[in-house]
């Protein structure tokens, strides 16, 4: 089984649509150069606003929109109906979305997001034929009382709850130590190992082999280039989620161009 990486950015609540069309013209015109197949898979998620602008101006590389794929930050689990405020799977696949962040930390922490809320999100995602990038991570205080692997499993065990093995298998799971996003504290690579391949382990007991070995697990937390190449060396992390050096044209190529680097059969 090789799994190929993944390079997403997600922009969180920043720029407006004009910044959003520029910043993504930059990264195109890196990615002009190289193959879709020499490529990671890139994904950006901008916010609902942007996702127009950026989409307009996607597929007029040649490409035929296989190089850059686009997110939604969230998403509700019912096609449409009284949410207000809300956004469904159906529109962002309206939207040019190929993929929707769930479970992100600060949605849990600011939006009160459940485990439940997540899992309906995965299952209303998949169902519409996009893929949910389910993020996951603990908090420092978990960190240093222990419970690190505890809590992490059993996010992962009630957002998959449920979801067919074949779902699991294409899904994207991002783990992201709550302590190391927009700090500058990455995570030791080894020890983000380690926990992806946690992570990976319970995915074999709630999905089986064939999915745990095919879903692509990333990390997110203070990615910057100078310590991409070294996470991707690792065994099973498989990519990562960027925040902050996602929002420059230049440290995001940069982290593809070494994502590219690290050739690595996983
Ligand atoms: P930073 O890369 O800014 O730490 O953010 C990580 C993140 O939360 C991506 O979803």
């Amino acid at each position: 089984m090789s799994r190929k990486p993944i390079i997403a950015g997600n922009w969180k609540m920043n720029l407006l649509r004009g910044q959003a069309k520029d910043l993504f013209e930059g990264i195109k015109s890196f990615v002009k150069d190289y193959s879709a197949k020499e490529l990671p898979t890139i994904v950006i998620a901008p916010v609902f606003t942007s996702i127009s602008a950026v989409e307009a101006v996607k597929c007029d590389c040649g490409c035929g929109g296989t190089k850059i794929s686009i997110a939604g930050q969230n998403c509700h689990w019912e096609n449409s109906g009284a949410y207000t405020g809300e956004v469904s799977v159906e529109m962002l696949k309206d939207a040019g979305c190929d993929y929707v962040i769930i479970g992100h930390s600060e949605r849990r922490q600011y939006f009160s997001e459940t485990d439940e809320m997540i899992n309906k999100k995965a299952k209303a995602i998949l169902a519409g034929g996009l893929i949910p990038i389910i993020c996951c991570g603990e908090t420092l205080e978990q960190r240093e009382s222990g419970v690190t692997d505890q809590h992490i499993a059993s996010q992962i065990r009630a957002a998959l709850s449920g979801i067919s093995s074949e779902d699991v298998a294409k899904s994207v799971i991002a783990y992201e130590p709550i302590w190391a996003i927009g700090t500058g504290k990455t995570c030791d690579s080894d020890e983000a190992n380690r926990v992806i391949a946690m992570i990976r382990n319970v995915v074999k007991d709630v999905a089986g082999a064939e999915a745990a070995d095919s879903i692509r697990i990333l990390y997110g937390g203070s990615v910057k280039p100078n310590t991409i190449a070294e996470q991707m060396s690792k065994s099973d992390i498989d990519g990562a989620l960027v925040g902050g050096a996602s929002l420059k044209a230049d440290s995001f190529n940069e982290i593809i161009a070494n994502t590219m680097k690290v050739v690595v059969s996983k």
